[in-house]
């Protein structure tokens, strides 16, 4: 079966001035020249999403933000909407990360209304799910990650076709610890993903859906993990702040065999 296009995604989390942000587009777009086997995405701060997304326009590199609300506009102190992030040139966002699960509390409601807000605003959404350590210990994975993929299609039209949805495997005992999933355990996981997207939309659907993995990914264990039938690309996070390594990375990415 033909490979789908690979993509090599950095979250940047918390950090970064605008002024760092700047810095890291300077070095990173002469280093990825070569890169154009993959899609290439920075998830950046609010702060700094205006700067990078002009920075990046023309070029390989699309500029994405971390989080978003469903809303459009009105009484919801602090939050952002997907019209603004298109304002300031983003084009795709990040739904549901561990981190928003768990610090703030985001649940499968609200990640999925916010995934559907991201496809109707034709913004790509890339949509994080994972177990904890304990729930992997107790034999729980997939009854975890089964539940957060199905709940995603609760508010999505029936219309959305595979492509405009990006979802990432990210084991939350995985991320940044340094303790990455085995390349067997990242194919299992993004191999039933694919199944229940199969189940639950369709073979063409679920053949076209893009799956990254996340989890601890740096330039000496992203050749195995991307040779995995089923892992589309990465979502990094620590070994993505430095330019140079993020660099590394993407090119890794756009020059994976065709499995
Ligand atoms: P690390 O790459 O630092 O483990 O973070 C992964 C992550 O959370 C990406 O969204």
């Amino acid at each position: 079966m033909a490979r789908r296009r690979p993509i090599m995604a950095a979250n940047w989390k918390m950090n970064k001035l605008v002024g760092e942000a700047r810095e890291y587009v300077e070095q990173l777009l002469p280093r990825i020249e070569g890169a154009g086997g993959a899609d290439i995405a920075v998830f950046v701060p609010f702060t700094a999403l205006g700067e990078v997304a002009r920075l990046t326009e023309g070029t390989p590199v699309v500029a994405g933000a971390q989080n978003f609300y469903y809303e459009d506009s009105g009484a919801f102190t602090g939050e952002v909407s997907a019209p603004m992030l298109l304002d300031v040139g983003a084009a795709a966002v990040i739904v549901g990360h561990s981190e928003r699960r768990e610090i703030f509390g985001e649940t499968d409601e609200m990640v999925a209304r916010k995934a559907a807000r991201v496809v109707s605003a034709g913004l790509l959404p890339v949509v994080c799910v994972g177990e904890t350590k304990e729930e992997r210990d107790s034999g729980g994975m997939w009854e975890k990650v089964s539940r957060q993929v199905r709940a995603v299609f609760e508010y999505l039209g029936d219309e959305t076709s595979g492509e405009p949805i990006v979802f990432a495997y990210e084991p939350v005992w995985a991320i940044g610890t340094g303790d990455t999933a085995t390349p067997e355990d990242a194919q299992d996981a993004t191999s039933k993903i694919r199944g229940l997207l199969g189940e639950l939309r369709g073979e063409d659907f679920a053949g076209a859906v893009r799956i990254l993995y996340g989890g601890s990914v740096k330039p000496g264990n992203v050749g195995e993990i991307m040779a995995q039938e089923d892992v589309d690309g990465g979502l990094v996070g620590g070994a993505s702040l430095e330019a140079e390594s993020f660099a590394e990375l993407v090119n890794a990415a756009a020059n994976v065999e065709s499995g």
